[in-house]
């Protein structure tokens, strides 16, 4: 019997066949218990190594909350009371006819501190070592960019030296959406901001028509934090800077080390739009009837300097929709002037034929600042312009 099991020799077709379930039957179960030995196996040692990086991440977790809760002076009380809206601000004539959008404005046009949901106070190592920081990065950010944000500290916005010279970043944020998906992004900022260190974030809603208040808040916190860095870049997240470019620009200022009067982008002028459709739209209400010439904010090179004094004059000139604009007449009223750099091309570069690659680095390389660029795109150029055998 036992032989015939084994060899399968049974002479009726029925025999053979469940003979043949029996070995099947047999090889399953011997294969069931080594794929049980083995994963057994595997998840005892995914435990033990789970484990030690868990013990691992532990240990950067208290180090990190012990400097942030030092980032965090315990005395740091918010000083102002909740900004209420201002109910007047409906009496203007034909309130009831503007966009939603401009009614919030006019509503909460006053209201210029807010308080910090994330604070970088050490970014340029207090404000008085802040002398070393040669350009500090301000990019506007708003909490969905997150794909943005990481290219850039990756690529152009990397905390660096170059030429000897420190580059240092953070990213300006208010909070966006309600309920648990506004909650979701603020984790996503508090996570980053654990792990990278550079977002300041203020609890206003961030939107197009509130980046004026955006840069006032920024400025408030250079005053306090980083008062003599010696030039800035603000711009957009979805700009390609070439830093190393600028760096090497405002070093080759031979009378300007940060203490005199830099403001330089791709000047603009016009007239408010009063086109309701428009994103740029400024209606009558808003009581301006004239631009002064300005810089795009796309992305513009100033001065710390120059940063203070808009940061002075700002105090006495009522918010603007337009944040660009805004920086413009501040700059007016202290009696100073943009100027032109033609390395900042915040409306594209121009390349002669469609034939050519609008991406060709050689079209890049040289520039200071072009918009728009999308992660991608940023991430592929920030290597093909550093490629040592780029020939153009
Ligand atoms: C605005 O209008 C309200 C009534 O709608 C009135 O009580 C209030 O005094 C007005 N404010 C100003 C500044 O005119
Ligand atoms: C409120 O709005 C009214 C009408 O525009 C304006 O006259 C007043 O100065 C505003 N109040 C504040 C506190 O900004
Ligand atoms: C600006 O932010 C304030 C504070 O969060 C908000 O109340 C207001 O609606 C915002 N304004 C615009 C135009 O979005």
């Amino acid at each position: 019997m036992v032989k015939s099991i084994l060899s399968c020799k049974l002479d009726s077709r029925m025999k053979r066949f469940r003979c043949r379930t029996f070995w099947l039957a047999v090889s399953l179960g011997v294969l069931v218990l080594n794929l049980r030995r083995n994963y057994s196996d595997q998840t005892k040692n995914l435990h033990k190594s789970d484990h030690i990086n868990k013990r691992i991440y532990d240990v950067e977790r208290q180090e990190q909350d012990s400097q942030i809760r030092q980032e965090l002076p315990s005395h740091y009380v918010f000083p102002w009371p909740k900004c209420q809206e201002n109910t007047s601000a409906a009496n203007v004539t034909d309130f009831s006819s503007l966009p939603s959008r401009i009614k919030d404005f006019l509503y909460y046009r006053h209201c210029r501190h807010f308080p910090m949901l994330l604070d970088v106070p050490d970014k340029c190592r207090g404000a008085d070592k802040s002398a070393d920081v040669f350009l500090l990065l301000v990019i506007k950010s708003s909490p969905g960019n997150y794909e943005r944000r990481e290219v850039l500290r990756k690529t152009w916005a990397k905390e660096r030296l170059h030429n000897g010279k420190k580059i240092h970043r953070v990213f300006i944020s208010g909070t966006t959406d309600t309920g648990f998906e506004k909650l979701r992004q603020n984790k996503l900022l508090e996570m980053e901001h654990r792990e990278y260190n550079d977002i300041l974030q203020w609890d206003f809603v961030d939107t197009f028509l509130n980046l004026t208040l955006k840069q006032i808040l920024f400025l408030e916190w250079m005053e306090r934090n980083c008062p003599n860095a010696r030039f800035l870049l603000n711009g957009d997240d979805d700009v390609f800077a070439n830093t190393d470019n600028m760096v090497e620009y405002l070093q080759s200022l031979k009378d300007n080390d940060g203490g005199k009067h830099l403001f330089a982008g791709s000047l603009m002028s016009g007239d408010p739009i009063r086109n309701p459709n428009s994103k740029y739209y400024v209606p009558v209400q808003v009581e301006i009837n004239s631009f002064p010439i300005y810089c795009s904010g796309g992305g513009f090179l100033l001065s710390g300097y120059t940063a203070m004094v808009i940061y002075k004059m700002s105090q006495s000139i009522p918010i603007l929709p337009i944040d660009d604009v805004y920086m413009g007449m501040c700059l007016a009223k202290a009696g100073l002037k943009p100027s032109n750099h033609i390395g900042v091309k915040t409306f594209g570069v121009n390349i002669p034929s469609t034939k050519l690659d609008q991406y060709d680095p050689c079209y890049y390389k040289d520039m200071l600042l072009v918009h728009r660029f999308l992660p991608q795109a940023t991430f592929l150029m920030w290597q093909r312009i550093h490629d040592s055998n780029l020939k153009c």
